[in-house]
């Protein structure tokens, strides 16, 4: 089972597990989304998260590289903004979603389907 509407958080445990400068992959089966999610613990503190098959070709963007603001793929090398989902790079078109994560109490919790505020490609 998948889905493309908002569905219910996930908790992903301590965020002190989670290294800055680290992607990290949450399966569609375990979330219930249609596409496994790379969450990524940026440079600047902030936990982002993406689809994670790269909008070029089939390829997983949590085996790629968290370069300051962006997520590389590891294909062809597109920087895809954290924030907003955006490939500020070619060869890449077309943004990926974006996904909510917030930090309660100590805990990393993942939003599948629901958009970061900031998100520009809203869709
Ligand atoms: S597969 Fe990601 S940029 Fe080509």
């Amino acid at each position: 089972m998948s889905s493309t509407e908002a569905l219910p958080p996930i908790d992903l445990g301590p965020a002190g597990q989670y290294p800055e400068g680290q992607v990290f992959r949450v399966s569609a089966e375990d979330s219930g989304w249609n596409d496994d999610i790379a969450v990524v613990h940026a440079e600047d503190g902030g936990f982002y998260a993406l689809d994670d098959t790269c909008s070029h070709e089939a390829v997983s963007l949590s085996d790629g590289y968290v370069e300051e603001d962006t997520l590389e793929c590891p294909m062809h090398a597109s920087a895809f903004c954290l924030r907003t989902g955006v490939p500020e790079t070619l060869p890449a078109l077309r943004p990926v979603k974006t996904h909510q994560v917030t930090l309660e109490g100590d805990r990393l919790v993942l939003h599948p389907g629901t958009p970061r505020p900031d998100t520009e490609s809203g869709e």
